[in-house]
């Protein structure tokens, strides 16, 4: 696969024929010598993923990809452990769940998401059980909400902490209630949260919505409409992208202007934005990871992968960045990267400096993201496709970095195989070096992309 995969880019890149069917639909450009602030690998975090054992999974896989952001709640656990709606004790052991995710977290500096509806029991839940404030009675959801922030304190569970009020409203097996219930229980969570003292530094996140904001969405309206003369705006705004592919909409330059344009709208303050589950499962390969960097960085938005696994599997392999022997038995520890990880780590490890100003082809396909430090830029590259073939990074202002405008460039190209999240890949693969001819202070070339999962970066020296 690997050697298929060298030749096909090598062999393409000698025949490489012209750039006139380049254009800026199919090309994603490099601003040189511009600066975008220090990288934030504001990608680097994942919902669940982490096993319930205290340091099953060891450090280094944590500590290499640069892990900075967990979400956890859980969820999915059998009896005797799920959730509130079942009684005391099965609520406890699905707090003890999260609880020790919260301390893995911890232990590596990353801030949690709890996931109240997870404790809460929603994934036992239909729309027969007892949901928040049904038939107007609000009395067992308020002691809920009292007990579990009694019992995070006495867990020291605090430090670090986001209280995520609502997973999914918007999805019916998460809330098969109306719009307005829920905004109720946002509301008075928001409340609760607020006027318990020692929650004081806990942040808030909402409305953690599955679509997208949009004045079109009613979920979305009726929430920012009531949120603000209810004094509780969250500290987050949170919300998925995890839609179709090609969708134009499920994607981070949409939805910054869209929520931008609804938050003038209701007269709302801006806030970090958490995209706290982002690609869908396909997506989920190194190209995907690469595009969703490229874009989470340029938004300087918070962001967690979505994870689609179930049952033990959810609990374990840092949301299938990580394989192992047999990845249903849980217990096992013989633990490898799957081709996203590499991803993760490269941008973690090599991709330090500063970032530089990119944009992505017009397609939406393509994307960049750039650094540049010690005289060396870096270039990671990938694709949200669901179809192989040729696009283009623009190499703008070679200059900038005391290069000729016109001359010659050599560029060493790493790539990164991924086909699936359960063939393991140890390390991204040296595809060797290129010297191309420029002029015009920028330099052009091809992404061929023989395949819609391999994600590519270019390394390339400046003068200073
Ligand atoms: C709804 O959930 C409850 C509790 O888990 C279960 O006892 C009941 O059978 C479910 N009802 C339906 C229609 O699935
Ligand atoms: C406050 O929230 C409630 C819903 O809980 C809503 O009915 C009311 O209109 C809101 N008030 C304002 C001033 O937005
Ligand atoms: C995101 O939206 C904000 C608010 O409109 C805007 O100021 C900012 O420039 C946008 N970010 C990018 C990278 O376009
Ligand atoms: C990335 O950084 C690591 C850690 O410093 C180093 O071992 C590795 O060689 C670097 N990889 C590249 C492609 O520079």
């Amino acid at each position: 696969m690997k050697l298929t995969i060298l030749f096909h880019f090598v062999a393409s890149v000698l025949a490489f024929p012209s750039e006139k069917r380049q254009s800026s639909t199919n090309t994603a450009v490099v601003t040189l010598g511009s600066n975008t602030g220090s990288p934030h690998h504001w990608a680097s975090g994942f919902i669940y993923g982490i096993p319930d054992t205290l340091n099953q999974i060891p450090d280094h896989w944590y500590t290499n990809m640069g892990f900075n952001y967990g979400r956890a709640g859980g969820a999915q656990l059998g009896a005797p452990a799920r959730g509130w709606i079942y009684g005391r004790t099965e609520y406890r052991n699905r707090l003890a769940s999260f609880l020790s995710n919260y301390q893995t977290c911890r232990k590596y500096g990353a801030p949690m998401i709890l996931l109240p509806h997870d404790i809460w029991g929603t994934d036992g839940s239909n729309s027969s059980t007892k949901w928040p404030g049904d038939n107007g009675d609000w009395a067992d959801y308020d002691l809920f909400i009292k007990t579990l922030m009694t019992d995070l304190q006495a867990a020291g569970a605090l430090d670090g902490l986001v209280f995520d009020i609502w997973n999914e409203p918007d999805i019916s097996i998460f809330w098969p209630r109306s719009i307005q219930q829920w905004v109720d229980l946002y509301i008075r969570t928001h409340k609760l949260i607020r006027a318990t003292s020692f929650m004081n530094s806990v942040k808030i996140s909402g409305p953690s919505m599955a679509f997208r904001p949009l004045a079109s969405n009613p979920w979305w309206t009726t929430w920012l409409s009531q949120i603000s003369g209810n004094g509780t705006v969250p500290e987050q705004y949170s919300y998925h992208l995890e839609g179709e592919t090609d969708a134009v909409d499920n994607d981070p330059q949409y939805t910054n202007a869209s929520l931008a344009a609804l938050l003038t709208t209701y007269k709302l303050p801006s806030r970090q934005v958490n995209i706290n589950e982002y690609a869908k499962f396909s997506e989920q390969n190194p190209a995907g990871a690469a595009w969703w960097i490229s874009r989470l960085e340029r938004y300087n938005f918070i962001g967690l992968r979505g994870n689609w696994a179930s049952g033990n599997q959810l609990h374990d392999l840092m949301a299938n960045l990580l394989t192992k022997s047999n990845p249903l038995n849980y217990a096992a520890t013989d633990y490898v990267s799957a081709g996203e990880y590499n991803v993760y780590k490269y941008y973690n490890l090599n991709m330090t400096g500063t970032r530089l100003a990119t944009s992505g082809s017009t397609d939406i396909a393509l994307d960049t993201y750039a650094t540049y430090a010690n005289k060396k830029v870096r270039v990671l590259v990938g694709s949200k496709i669901t179809a192989t073939g040729t696009w283009y990074v623009k190499l703008q202002g070679l200059s900038q970095y005391g290069l000729p405008t016109s001359g010659q460039l050599t560029i060493q190209t790493w790539g990164f195989p991924g086909p699936s999240v359960s063939t393991p890949e140890s390390s991204y693969t040296d595809l060797g070096q290129y010297t191309h001819t420029y002029s015009g202070d920028f330099l052009t070339f091809p992404i061929f992309q023989t395949d819609i999962t391999t994600a590519w970066a270019f390394e390339f020296n400046t003068a200073v």
